[in-house]
């Protein structure tokens, strides 16, 4: 049988997160510069090395397939793809596949998505208000995210609501949110900022709004009861006891959970990244186009393996920004 995949600190490795694109329609500030450059085509994986690279992770035991971008669903062909990843579904090898949108594409994809054997799908959503969704995301369209999530529901998907929490953005929101998943049984879980990409002129230390604080403004209103359930990602969950609402919380910053990470990341050109907040990453391009046969590939994810950093260094405190990456988090998907 294959060994497993265990990092230096005793940690499975189950959830592999794949970026398939670098490009998203939107350029949400805290993501991405106004005017990114893109990758040349050629240096992307394609949809048959994806489909090897993934693969060849099952079969050590990756469990969890989340795909990510950029935005996964403007990459061409893509549901070529879960259609082929679908039959890790049918064999028993592969428990869950998922992926994380922005949503402006589920009114074409969500039918599909399902006919693929995807159950859930978190989408990226900040804010209800029109004027401020267009200046978050600078190129996106309220409607056409709320029509996508609307068309995720009628297909069978479980949706998820993922919000970055932003001091002054969207605070005010705290309740409305709550309220409006509550009224489409969706879930909801809230994300510190990171401080990532370009800062530019926006100030992340300013916009950063401690989970710790949500939360004892939501525990206001609400009796919270912590739950012990995990999605097999880095969120912990409170249940709202007056609604029954599941409300989930990732906070890189306020409580670091990187003691139990069971994650690495793929990006589109196939650099595996070990953590999200660490430059840490092996080539697996090279080995994958180097030889038809996945021994050296399987070696190459091995040895990344044994070189997982205990966590990250993301830190907000002393009134200014550690552990600041310059790679963007389309880079790594998240
Ligand atoms: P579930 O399967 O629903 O638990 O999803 P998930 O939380 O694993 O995935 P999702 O793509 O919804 O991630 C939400 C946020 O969590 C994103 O902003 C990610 O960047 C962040 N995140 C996920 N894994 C890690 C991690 O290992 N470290 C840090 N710092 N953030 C993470
Ligand atoms: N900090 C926290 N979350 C972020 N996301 C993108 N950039 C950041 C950041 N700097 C979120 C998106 C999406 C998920 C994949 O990552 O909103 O929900
Ligand atoms: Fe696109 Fe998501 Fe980044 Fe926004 S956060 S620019 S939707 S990849």
């Amino acid at each position: 049988m294959t060994a497993p995949l265990i990092d230096p600190f005793a940690r499975p490795i189950s959830y592999l997160r794949v970026s398939v694109t670098d490009r998203c329609d939107f350029r949400c500030v805290y993501c991405m510069a106004e005017n990114m450059t893109f990758l040349p085509k050629k240096e992307l994986l394609t949809l048959e090395e994806l489909d090897r690279m993934c693969s060849t992770f099952i079969r050590l035991g990756v469990e969890k397939l989340r795909i990510t971008g950029g935005e996964p669903l403007v990459r061409k062909g893509i549901m070529t793809f879960f259609q082929a990843m679908s039959r890790h579904l049918d064999a028993g090898t592969l428990r869950e596949l998922t992926l994380t949108t922005n949503g402006s594409q589920l009114r074409r994809f969500a039918k599909d998505l399902v006919e693929c054997g995807v159950r859930r799908v978190n989408i990226s959503l900040d804010t209800l208000d029109d004027r401020k969704f267009a200046d978050i995301t600078r190129w996106g369209r309220l409607a056409q995210v709320l029509d996508g999530i609307d068309a995720a529901q009628t297909a069978g998907l479980r949706v998820k609501i993922n919000a970055v929490a932003l001091k002054g953005f969207n605070e005010d929101e705290l309740f409305t949110m709550v309220e409006w998943c509550g009224q489409r049984d969706m879930d909801l879980t809230f994300i510190e900022v990171m401080p990532m990409g370009d800062l530019g002129n926006e100030d992340r230390l300013d916009q950063y709004w401690p989970l710790s604080d949500l939360r004892a403004r939501l525990a206001e209103r609400f009796t919270l009861t912590d739950l012990d359930e995990r999605s097999g990602g880095p969120a912990r969950y409170v249940r709202l006891d007056e609604t029954g609402q599941k409300i989930g919380f990732i906070t890189p910053l306020t409580h670091n959970f990187c003691e139990s990470c069971n994650r690495v990341r793929l990006t589109c050109t196939g650099e595996l990244y070990m953590c999200l907040g660490q430059e840490d990453m092996a080539d697996l391009r090279a080995p994958l186009r180097a030889s038809a046969d996945d021994a050296a590939l399987e070696q190459a994810i091995r040895r990344a393996i044994s070189h997982k950093p205990k966590g990250h260094d993301f830190d907000y405190s002393r009134q200014k920004v550690d552990g600041q990456m310059t790679r963007h988090m389309s880079h790594t998907g998240g």
